[in-house]
């Protein structure tokens, strides 16, 4: 597999409902083949990471694919800018087009992701929006497709939010034909804009509202924290969110092969048990790793010759 046979040299990943389901798979295939190289394809490129809300893995994995890829990286926070200081998205991604050879940006709103992606003249990564998380889901599926041995004929089970993870989920499991089972309390369903995306119509996930009926018999079981970055605590939330733990009892309705999934970081005792994050069935690990891998196949099949 090479990199440029993937077909997106120059383009922007705002969400995996950009890729074709071949591209999505090929990524996965070259990042397995990538894992262990370290040779410096991108020798003299410098990728910007402009992040206005934290992260540990995302921030640290893309550096180290960049590294290993022989690019540079510049980490760039909100603060650490001018639109700190009020200087527009357009002028900041004009800019720095001048001196990036890509630019990979977490952020609040999609829009934002999206103004950035049409003012900047160099290909742009979402890092993580409110809305989606392409880099986390790509991921995900390396890990679903290695503990399982393919995608095909897999049931996925998400149980919680509606947020960025599920949203990307549900993109993904369109694309590639994995079906998919989301309980999610009432209120707290993933945004009809997602959900009336043409790919998405035509393979629609399940949503219910019980956690034992979308995780019955399923293959893969995965949640996210209940209150993403931005969101405010509420008790009105937390109340909407009882039951939604994945605990042991929970795992046990799943196939008794199932594998748990989360992207983190974990709320211990919330979302999820310490029992089940760290127990035999969690590729939470396998799975924080496989950021690293699959960005290197990305930013090699977005920049690479
Ligand atoms: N999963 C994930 O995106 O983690 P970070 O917020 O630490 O980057
Ligand atoms: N849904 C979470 C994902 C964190 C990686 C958030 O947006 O905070």
């Amino acid at each position: 597999m090479l990199a440029t046979d993937i077909g997106i040299q120059g383009s922007d990943l705002l969400t995996l409902n950009d890729l074709s389901a071949q591209a999505i798979l090929d990524l996965l295939d070259l990042s397995a083949q990538l894992q262990h190289v370290h040779d410096a394809p991108l020798r003299g490129r410098t990728i910007g990471l402009l992040f206005r809300k934290p992260s540990t893995r995302t921030r640290v994995s893309f550096e180290v694919a960049a590294l290993e890829l022989g690019a540079h990286s510049i980490y760039m926070t909100e603060e650490q800018t001018q639109l700190s200081r009020g200087e527009t998205v357009a002028d900041t991604a004009k800019v720095l087009s001048r001196y990036l050879q890509a630019l990979v940006v977490r952020t609040g709103a999609h829009a934002e992701l999206e103004a950035f992606a049409e003012a900047a003249t160099v290909p742009v990564v979402n890092a993580l929006t409110d809305r989606f998380h392409p880099c986390q889901v790509l991921a995900d599926l390396k890990t679903v497709r290695e503990a399982k041995g393919t995608l095909a004929d897999l049931e996925v089970a998400w149980v919680g939010d509606g947020n960025n993870m599920l949203q990307e989920w549900i993109v993904a499991a369109a694309q590639l034909g994995i079906r998919l089972r989301a309980a999610c309390p009432a209120g707290y369903d993933p945004d009809p804009v997602v959900l009336s995306l043409p790919n998405v119509v035509a393979h629609p996930p399940t949503i219910v509202r019980s956690p034992a009926e979308a995780v019955r018999g399923a293959d893969v079981v995965i949640t996210d924290t209940w209150l993403s970055m931005g969101q405010k605590d509420s008790d009105q939330k937390r109340q909407a969110f009882e039951g939604f733990t994945v605990d042991e009892a929970l795992m046990a309705k799943a196939d008794s092969e199932a594998i748990f999934l989360h992207c983190l970081p974990a709320h211990r005792g919330e979302e999820v048990t310490d029992g089940v994050l760290d127990g035999t069935q969690s590729v939470v690990l396998d799975e924080a790793e496989n950021r690293l891998h699959v960005q290197k196949a990305l930013l090699l099949a977005i920049l690479g010759e």
